[in-house]
């Protein structure tokens, strides 16, 4: 049978000299596909690339961007680290846990948000930042991240 990430992983391979070094994209196809890496994913990954099955899950496992649980349809990695954190994270994260009913680390009961806490995400001068799925986000406010949060179905 074949990969359902296959033909997509055909274009990633044909960048790379050696199919190996296309692991970590490989990866993140994978990902993006199915939402996580189970361990049907990362065997998919290892057949497609001809990499041991270890090897993969040494690398999945090894770096944070790859999930190994079920997600919700949206991932809001929200920062609370320093400059965020003194412009009121916190708060938001209160304000996510009182609309959505997620809780830090976890995914809403209807399955539209996980949230995940995040260490400095590289937007400090525009603190709070998040990201939803791959969309930046900057700036919050409590007036503004339902708003933008509502923009995810
Ligand atoms: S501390 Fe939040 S983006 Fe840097």
């Amino acid at each position: 049978m074949k990969s359902q990430i296959a033909d997509e992983l055909e274009c990633v391979k044909a960048k790379y000299p050696a199919e190996r070094a296309a692991l970590l994209p490989a990866l993140y196809l994978a990902q993006r596909k199915y939402g996580w890496l189970s361990a049907e994913a990362m065997d998919e990954v290892s057949r497609e690339l001809r990499v041991p099955k270890a090897t993969v899950r040494g690398v999945a496992t090894f770096y944070a961007m790859y999930r190994h649980k079920q997600v919700g349809r949206n991932v809001i990695q929200l920062c609370t680290n320093v400059s965020c954190m003194i412009l009121g994270a916190e708060r938001l994260v209160d304000i996510i846990r009182e609309k959505y009913g997620v809780e830090p680390g976890g995914t809403s009961a209807d399955g539209r948000f996980s949230l995940v806490i995040m260490e400095c995400i590289g937007a400090c001068g525009t603190a709070p930042a998040m990201l939803v799925n791959t969309d930046f986000h900057e700036s919050l406010t409590q007036e503004n991240i339902v708003t933008i949060l509502e923009g995810y179905r």
